[in-house]
């Protein structure tokens, strides 16, 4: 009941009222192209990409303004475009079947919605995700805050994998049933912006570095070291948190993000690793940190963080509790013909969703729009899932019974549950699924529905 009072605000959503905004245009291209991966010494490999390129161009733009992308599906498959993380109406979610059409072969879409938070996002198709991810359609969208923090230089690392074959080309086994049922696709080369790791990031005594990290493996969960440093967490998911310094090591799954302010606290000359310790004895390089010989100015004042976005914060008093029950996998015998993964009983096979024929799923649940929703998720399967909601952002819930920071993709651990609590936000069916995209594609997704409290459309205060 603590619903009725949220609605008024939720009617008009500030933030969209897109004072003085201007319209980015953008195309994005999704076609076949053949790019080195490896490096000189390897042959090139015959990808799909966004504009010739992985990842695909960093779409640029100011919070508040309006992004208008022009999407070409020149692929030989039917695609979208999901714009992972940015609060927008449904109709531009990017979402087969549920949202929109499958765009075919040849024909065009064009996406146009406000973005209304500054942060790192990124964009993906929904369509068989294990083989368009997997082939290499992914990008970043970085929206700049009113006010950007005073930084030496401002990085981004999208990181990635991609399963080889000896001659370089991309493995075309995209439907492995052993994949599907164990930890989804894994590749053998670990990708960052494209090119064979380890990636370098050269620095000076003394700068501050933002580092945008996202996580675009279609299946990888990355366990990232940063040895030398310990750089502050100023963002998840794009969304501003008070700043925490990083431990050890952290997990980072498919679909999140990560801003870090690193300062170079290092002597000239020194290089550091950024490795991935997920799988311990197999280990990954994924960075290099690397001194110059000459120092930049000493140290700045500690960085007090980023300006929030103005996202809507759970009224846990009177929330409507939800729960979701992961099943299946393999070392499971919840597996049927149908699926090999389960979200309360149901698998939900993609076929359903491909195209506008077919039928629309049931929601697992409808909300009010304004309610606040808790939400235990129960993994009783063997392997981690990190998952994914659609149209909303939530706090996780903390080892230590606190409400942590905004996110949109949370990694449940094998038997482990985990609770998050959100505001039923904008009107329409969104996806919850799995965003390793082969648990993804053989049961781990669903819808919510978020009911419309009005009849007529709201209209922005002026
Ligand atoms: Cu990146 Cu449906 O998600
Ligand atoms: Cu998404
Ligand atoms: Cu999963």
């Amino acid at each position: 009941m603590g619903c009725a009072t949220l609605a008024a605000s939720i009617a008009t959503p500030v933030a969209w009222s897109a004072r003085g905004s201007r319209t980015r245009d953008q195309m994005l291209i999704a076609q076949p192209s053949r790019l080195s991966l490896l490096g000189d010494d390897y042959p090139s490999t015959e990808v799909w990409g966004f504009n010739n390129m992985i990842p695909g161009p960093v779409l640029r733009a100011n919070q508040g303004d309006v992004l208008r992308v022009r999407f070409r599906n020149r692929l030989p498959s039917v695609s979208t475009i999901h714009w992972h993380g940015i609060r927008l109406p449904n109709a531009m979610d990017g979402v087969p079947g549920i949202t929109q059409p499958a765009v075919k072969p040849g024909q065009d879409f064009v996406y146009e919605f406000p973005l209304p938070d500054a942060g790192t996002f990124w964009y993906h198709p929904h369509v068989a995700t294990y083989e368009q991810i997997g082939r290499g359609l992914y990008g970043v969208i970085q929206v700049e805050e009113r006010e950007p923090p005073d930084v030496d230089e401002d990085v981004t690392w999208v990181i990635s994998d991609v399963l080889l074959t000896k001659d370089a080309a991309i493995s075309p086994n995209f439907k492995s049933l052993h994949d599907a049922a164990h930890a989804g696709r894994l590749g053998n080369i670990v990708l960052v912006n494209g090119q064979r790791g380890p990636a370098v990031l050269d620095v000076r005594a003394g700068q501050r570095i933002r580092l945008r990290l996202l996580n675009a493996a279609s299946a990888r969960i990355f366990r990232i070291k940063i040895h030398g440093h310990q750089p502050l967490v100023v963002a998840h998911d794009g969304h501003p948190c008070t700043p925490y310094r990083l431990g050890e090591s952290f997990y980072f799954s498919p679909g999140n993000r990560m801003d870090l302010m690193l300062d170079c606290t290092g002597a000239p000359n020194a290089q550091f690793e950024i490795e991935d310790e997920f799988f311990p004895a197999m280990r990954n390089k994924v960075g290099l940190i690397r001194y110059g010989s000459r120092s930049a100015q000493g140290l700045r004042k500690p960085f007090e963080g980023l300006s929030p976005n103005g996202l809507f914060e759970p009224v846990l008093a009177g929330a409507e509790s939800v729960k979701m029950v992961l099943e299946g996998g393999a070392l499971s015998n919840k597996a049927t013909r149908e699926a090999i993964w389960l979200m309360n009983g149901k698998g939900n096979d993609h076929g359903s969703h491909m195209d506008s024929h077919g039928a629309q799923p049931d929601p697992l649940f409808t909300f009010e729009q304004g309610c606040t929703v808790r939400c235990l998720i129960d993994n009783r399967t063997a392997w981690f899932h990190p998952m994914h909601f659609h149209g909303i952002v939530f706090r996780e819930r903390l080892p230590s019974g606190q409400w942590g920071p905004f996110k949109d993709s949370t990694l449940v651990w094998p038997f482990k549950t985990q609770e998050i609590a959100f505001v039923a936000e904008s009107p329409g069916d969104w996806m919850i699924h799995c965003h390793v995209a082969e648990h993804q594609h053989s049961g781990l997704m669903g819808t919510f529905r978020v009911a419309s409290l009005c009849k007529t459309p709201a209209t922005p205060r002026a």
